[in-house]
């Protein structure tokens, strides 16, 4: 695994930007995973900034959200197919129709969630996945406990995911989820991880250097062959490792440092 630790947020969206453009110009068919939640924010201002100067094509580019709240129509602001809308498709300039999210309506969710697996695999799979992490260590909304081999479906909340996004919420916050799974996840071939904060760095923590468990789904990551985790200092603050982190990035980097 290989661990980034950055001066601020810019610093994380330019580097994680700079290592996901690169991956997807080098694809024949760039597929990018995307997700939703204050994390990624600083990577798509970067990715959006580099296709504005000509140095990214994302024309051809295929887009999968992770996730999606039960019950929302995609036209509802708090829901996550309108939050990509905002944050990534309208910023890259990209046609709505080369971008998926899981469906939160569908009259039959199981049979949508076996197609949105479908559709990725058709689509070739993914280059590059970029991932928040949750205060309880969850990816997607893969809380605690999530089978390490799940596929796209449905999950209940925890309380504790509840309450960190209720902030997006002025009223009753969404019980349930469709969610990629951990297995869907992890079929990726490039995995960037990204967090903000100190309310992130016991999850970071848990996740990059604890035991592989179910309790920290994150912990997933340490079992895949090109993950990058980009954090802020905050994020980084109880990385037992940090310093060899850094120095492992301020000497001749030997890529990739899986
Ligand atoms: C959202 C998602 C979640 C978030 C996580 C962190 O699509 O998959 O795992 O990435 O909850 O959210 P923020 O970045 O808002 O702290």
């Amino acid at each position: 695994m290989e661990v980034i630790i950055c001066q601020n947020e810019d610093e994380v969206g330019r580097i994680a930007g700079e290592r996901i453009a690169q991956i997807l110009t080098a694809s024949s068919r760039p597929v990018l995973g995307v997700a939703t939640g204050s994390s990624p924010l600083a990577i798509y201002a970067e990715l959006a900034r580099r296709v504005k100067n000509g140095d990214l094509d994302v024309s051809k580019a295929q887009f999968f959200a992770l996730d999606e709240y039960l019950g929302l129509q995609p036209d509802d602001p708090n829901s996550y197919a309108e939050t990509i809308r905002r944050t990534v498709t309208v910023p890259l300039g990209v046609d709505p129709v080369q971008v998926h999210t899981p469906s939160g309506t569908a009259s039959d969710i199981m049979a949508a969630c076996a197609d949105y697996e479908r559709s990725i695999r058709d689509a070739g799979g993914v280059d590059v996945q970029i991932l928040g992490i949750g205060s309880n260590g969850h990816i997607g909304f893969n809380e605690p406990g999530s089978s390490f081999a799940s596929r796209t479906r449905m999950k209940t909340l925890t309380a504790r995911t509840r309450e960190d996004n209720a902030r997006f919420f002025s009223g009753f916050v969404p019980t349930h989820c469709v969610t990629q799974g951990l297995g869907t996840i992890m079929d990726a071939r490039h995995l960037v991880l990204t967090a903000l904060g100190a309310k992130k760095a016991d999850a970071i923590a848990a996740a990059v250097e604890g035991p592989v468990s179910a309790m920290c789904p994150a912990s997933i990551l340490q079992f895949h062959r090109f993950a990058t985790v980009v954090v802020d200092e905050a994020a980084a603050s109880k990385l037992q490792l940090a310093d060899y982190y850094r120095d492992a990035d301020q000497l001749e980097p030997a890529r990739p440092q899986d």
